[in-house]
């Protein structure tokens, strides 16, 4: 399938993309979560491998079918992800469309915990490592373009504003995932890619349309 697209104006450009939800272990049975659904890193990774590009594709497990052009590494957690994202490298660029989980459950449990033994569960927590953070921040072996996805249910532009100084990525693309719009788990998206110096407002599409325009816009970048 990749020598269908060899050609495109990535030719030769490693990229790597994140997406789908982690998977944080409560017990052999049970996890933490998140309604990440795969389906806008996927049509990223899709869009970029149709421009030629060589794609690197870290996935958590995610509802969708993986892209077809893409190279595949399979994970679970967060942590997981991290060592897969830093093994990928180096990359021309690379793309942060995974929903990370945020915390990891310290107390995890070898064995199935069963209730009515003693009381109920008390889960601790302990913050996950921020992947696109360590990648943006990289003394050494950076992409050339990094680019973060900031999901927020308010204060979208200014909050991923602050995400995109606070992480150090080039770009980030905002959106609003408030139940309401139906963006998490639904087919389509409507984005705000904010750059270092220009903010642009995408209309609502598909997740697919979304994925061409910044695929285009990607290889824009690269090739200046
Ligand atoms: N991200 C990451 N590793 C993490 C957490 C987030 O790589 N441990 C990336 C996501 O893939 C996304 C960006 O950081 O590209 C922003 O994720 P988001 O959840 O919106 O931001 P957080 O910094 O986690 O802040 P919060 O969830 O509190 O809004
Ligand atoms: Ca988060």
């Amino acid at each position: 399938i990749r020598a269908m697209f060899a050609d495109g104006p990535l030719k030769g450009r490693h990229i790597l993309v994140t997406s789908g939800p982690t998977h944080e272990p409560i017990d052999p049975v049970r996890y933490i979560a998140n309604r990440s659904s795969g389906a806008q890193g996927t049509a990223i990774a899709d869009a970029l491998a149709r421009l030629g590009a060589r794609v690197t594709f870290v996935t958590g497990p995610a509802e969708v079918a993986n892209p077809t052009g893409a190279q595949i590494v399979s994970v679970t957690t967060a942590s997981e992800m991290l060592d897969a994202v830093q093994g990928a490298l180096p990359a021309d660029a690379a793309v942060f469309a995974a929903a990370v989980a945020d915390w990891h459950v310290t107390s995890a449990s070898d064995q199935k915990i069963k209730k009515g033994t003693d009381g109920l569960p008390h889960l601790t927590f302990a913050e996950n490592d921020d992947i696109l953070a360590t990648v943006a921040q990289m003394k050494a072996g950076r992409p050339d373009l990094v680019v973060g996805f900031a999901a927020e249910t308010q204060n979208v532009i200014e909050n991923a504003k602050s995400k995109r100084l606070r992480k150090g990525c080039d770009w980030i693309v905002a959106n609003d995932v408030s139940p309401g719009t139906g963006i998490m788990g639904g087919s389509e998206n409507a984005v705000t890619l904010i750059c270092e110096d220009d903010t642009e407002d995408w209309p609502r599409a598909s997740k697919s349309d979304v994925a061409a325009r910044l695929a285009q816009k990607i290889s824009e970048a690269l090739d200046k």
